[in-house]
């Protein structure tokens, strides 16, 4: 089966995307795509493909975490067909990007949501279009949100954590969510969430559950380093609170796996970890999975055969609800 790789190109209008499409000579419309060269991986193929076709270079813009993939019937000549897959990532222009189409094209248009599936009307973009708009809206509520809790501290007095917002990290359509208690220094460093040692430990115990890491969306309660890594107080939980069920409400995983006592306790009122780790509980149609916290195993050593054991059970939950590769 031939494999090419494409990048569905969009840009902001009054919080809605409007998508670039390319006008072939054939007379259809396309997005920027075609085959994927020797030594290329899909994203490198997809780039290159978009800076010929429309000269946008959107190596920065690329989403690390959405891609979608489709097969369909190509004519091969003599009324024959063979299959093709095609891979399309998204990549917002900045609102003054400058298209120069290749010589393939006669055009370009920048379509909204429902002008595009008018226009296409049938075809392999169908599949792709109505998915990519569902995550480019998540995306803007998520930085929209983001936005506002990184400017908590600003509104609240006194603010005894520290100023950096550490935002989570995932496909914003990930079936399964983690959450632990608070990022730590690292974190706090490089402003992303679980990349000192609890962070590789999680890693390595989300591949042992059959995941991969990139495929879920990670996070913690509260998103700001509480200094000398304390435990945050109830008051620095409360001010956090609801931003963190927003953003569960805007991923709606299948499956939110709580990492420690304080995740526990914030979402489900447990009093101990100790003695409900490695199970499940439903609360409000969402189902959770209760864990101990990677850092517990990294600080006592005995901790580590028991979230190991917790996260052999989770495998187990996880291909039950069929979420492997999620
Ligand atoms: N521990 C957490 O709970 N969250 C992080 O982001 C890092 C370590």
């Amino acid at each position: 089966m031939q494999h090419d790789a494409g990048v569905l190109v969009y840009k902001m209008n009054n919080s809605a995307p409007v998508f670039l499409f390319l006008k072939r000579r054939e007379g259809w419309l396309d997005i920027t795509k075609g085959h994927i060269e020797g030594g290329e991986d899909k994203a490198k193929a997809a780039l290159r493909e978009a800076l010929e076709e429309s000269g946008l270079d959107l190596a920065d813009s690329i989403d690390r975490y959405f891609k979608c993939s489709t097969v369909y019937d190509i004519d091969i000549g003599g009324g024959k067909k063979e299959k093709k897959e095609l891979t399309v990532f998204i990549a917002e222009a900045s609102s003054t990007a400058k298209v120069t189409v290749s010589n393939e094209h006669t055009g370009y248009a920048w379509m909204n949501y429902r002008d595009a599936l008018d226009a296409i009307k049938s075809g392999w973009q169908l599949s792709i279009l109505p998915c990519a708009y569902e995550y480019i809206m998540r995306k803007s509520r998520m930085s929209e949100l983001n936005a506002e809790y990184s400017s908590l501290p600003d509104r609240m007095s006194p603010w005894n954590l520290s100023r950096v917002f550490v935002p989570g990290e995932g496909p914003l359509n990930a079936k399964v969510m983690f959450v632990g208690q608070a990022p730590g220094a690292q974190e706090d460093a490089e402003r992303r969430p679980f990349i000192g040692r609890s962070g590789q430990l999680l890693s390595a115990l989300i591949s042992s559950s059959g995941l991969k890491r990139e495929d879920t969306y990670i996070t913690s309660v509260v998103q700001f380093f509480p200094p000398k890594n304390r435990i945050p107080t109830d008051n620095e939980i409360a001010a956090c609170r609801g931003f963190l069920y927003r953003q569960i409400d805007i991923i709606r995983p299948r499956l939110v796996v709580l990492l420690g006592a304080v995740a526990a306790k914030e979402i489900l009122g447990i009093k101990s970890i100790s003695s409900v780790h490695g199970t499940m509980l439903e609360k409000d149609g969402v189902s959770y999975f209760l864990s101990l916290h990677p850092a517990a195993a990294v600080r006592i050593k005995s901790n580590m055969p028991k979230i190991e054991e917790d996260f052999k059970k989770l495998g187990k939950q996880i291909s039950s609800m069929g979420l492997q590769g999620a």
